[in-house]
């Protein structure tokens, strides 16, 4: 991995601005020669450049071509494979519209292996889009923050070596609890930071609420920041110990870190409509998890909702043998409906999928949901530290893990009906 130097610089203007810079679907089809300059660029800016800039933890920048075309044959198995941009839906099934999908659509991984098959032409440079410009990484995207939680230890990477996984831990410091409208986070150091997820451990959690505390927000290179949908928040409870389960790695000379976690809030005594909670789904009793050696392993988790609950967001989460995980709602009338399913889960990320406002699942209390994992113990699952060694549950990278976390929001008799009134409604209109 060669090291990487330069300020960060970071994102959301430049969402603003990819989002019109191309939608590369079909036009590539008509039998014209597909060159950087024209095709290839305004995708890289619209699903890579965000986090393949100078200056971030992604091994290289991607902005111009001659920082791209020494990786033409590595992005094109990237691209193929779907391993990058990383979201690993299987986007054949389930709900299909996420508010933060930054996948390729067909038409553009086509047009990028076509590209790099015909020997990656950069083309005529006057059919470059403008360069993107990246806001100064001092920024928070969510605006001034009315709260900040910084990690008590700086943290002190070592100059080489493995990746290195370890919780770290802040003090929520407020008099009273407050109502999150939204959260960042921003690493001091993001050149060595590859993740960072952060768990609230809430005084008097209920009785079942994992020890390790409840999921809050994530961050990886790429990632600004989230805002809760309108009337929608999350509470934050005085006295809450934040864990930053964090995850860096080496990059040639020691390096430090501390992690801040920002939040705004709603105004003081403004309790929003929809409150959020982070709800863990397991296969309970968890510690069954037991994954034998060169073996593949299916196992199930059912969590029975017994209040209406809208879904917000998933976000699955297994270690190193994890391959794949698929949610489904087990309706009352006893159809089932697959809501997500990953089919090529990578541990390093750890995405939060977030589902778009109108196909949020509304699910009446009884719905059942059916967590199948699949964990993939064989020499052909690429991240395996050992085919050859029993795993079962535990903390360590090493151990595995089987959890999804949701994002639910529970809703009354009254303002449940009164949902899916509203989407009927909506389906019911004629389409544009
Ligand atoms: C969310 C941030 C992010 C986005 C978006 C992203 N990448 Fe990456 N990419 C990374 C990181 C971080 C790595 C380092 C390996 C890893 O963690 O998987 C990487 C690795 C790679 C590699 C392998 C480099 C190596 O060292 O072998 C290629 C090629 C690549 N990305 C291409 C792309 C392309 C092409 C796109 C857009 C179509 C893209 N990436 C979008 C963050 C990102």
């Amino acid at each position: 991995m060669q090291v990487r130097i330069g300020s960060c610089l970071c994102v959301f203007l430049l969402m603003l601005s990819a989002a019109n810079a191309a939608d590369n679907d079909d036009k590539t089809d008509r039998g014209s020669q597909v060159t950087f300059s024209k095709d290839v660029a305004p995708i890289l800016q619209k699903s890579c450049q965000s986090c393949h800039h100078a200056g971030t933890s992604a091994p290289m920048p991607l902005t111009t071509y001659a920082e791209v075309r020494p990786w033409a044959r590595s992005i094109k198995e990237k691209v193929v494979l779907r391993d990058m941009p990383p979201w690993h839906l299987d986007k054949t099934v389930g709900i299909r519209k996420y508010k933060n999908d930054r996948s390729l659509s067909d038409g553009e991984i086509a047009a990028i292996a076509r590209w790099v098959d015909a020997g990656a032409p950069q083309g005529n440079q006057a059919d470059m889009p403008p360069p993107l410009t990246f806001p100064p990484d001092s920024q928070w995207f969510i605006g001034k923050p009315d709260l900040t939680v910084t990690t008590d230890q700086d943290f002190v990477m070592y100059p080489s070596g493995p990746d290195w996984w370890i919780d770290q831990f802040g003090e929520v410091r407020l008099t009273e609890d407050r109502w999150i409208k939204a959260m960042e986070i921003k690493p001091s150091n993001p050149k060595i930071v590859h993740h960072a997820v952060i768990y609230a451990i809430e005084p008097d959690a209920p009785e079942g609420t994992p020890e390790t505390g409840v999921q809050l927000h994530e961050y990886a290179v790429g990632k600004y920041g989230d805002i809760f949908s309108a009337d929608t928040g999350r509470l934050l409870k005085a006295g809450t110990r934040l864990r930053f389960d964090m995850h860096y790695f080496a990059v040639g000379s020691e390096q430090h870190n501390r992690t801040t976690i920002a939040f705004k809030f709603y105004p003081q005594g403004v309790v929003p409509k929809y409150q959020v909670r982070s709800i863990p789904i397991r296969n309970i009793p968890n510690d069954e998890l037991e994954i034998p050696p060169n073996t593949v392993v299916r196992t199930d988790g059912y969590y029975r909702l017994t209040r209406n609950a809208r879904i917000d967001a998933f976000q699955p989460h297994m270690h190193m043998r994890g391959r794949g995980m698929t949610l489904e709602a087990i309706h009352l009338n006893n159809t089932t409906e697959i809501l997500s399913s990953v089919d090529h889960f990578n541990f390093n990320w750890h995405i939060n999928y977030i589902y778009a406002d109108d196909v949020t699942p509304l699910l009446p209390a009884g719905t059942v949901l059916h967590m199948i994992g699949i964990h993939d113990n064989t020499a052909a699952n690429r991240r395996n530290p050992d085919p050859a060694m029993w795993a079962g549950f535990g903390e360590r990278s090493v151990d595995d893990m089987l959890q999804v976390w949701l994002d639910i929001v529970y809703l009354d008799d009254a303002e449940f009906q009164r949902l899916v009134a509203a989407r009927k409604t909506k389906l019911a209109e004629p389409r544009p």
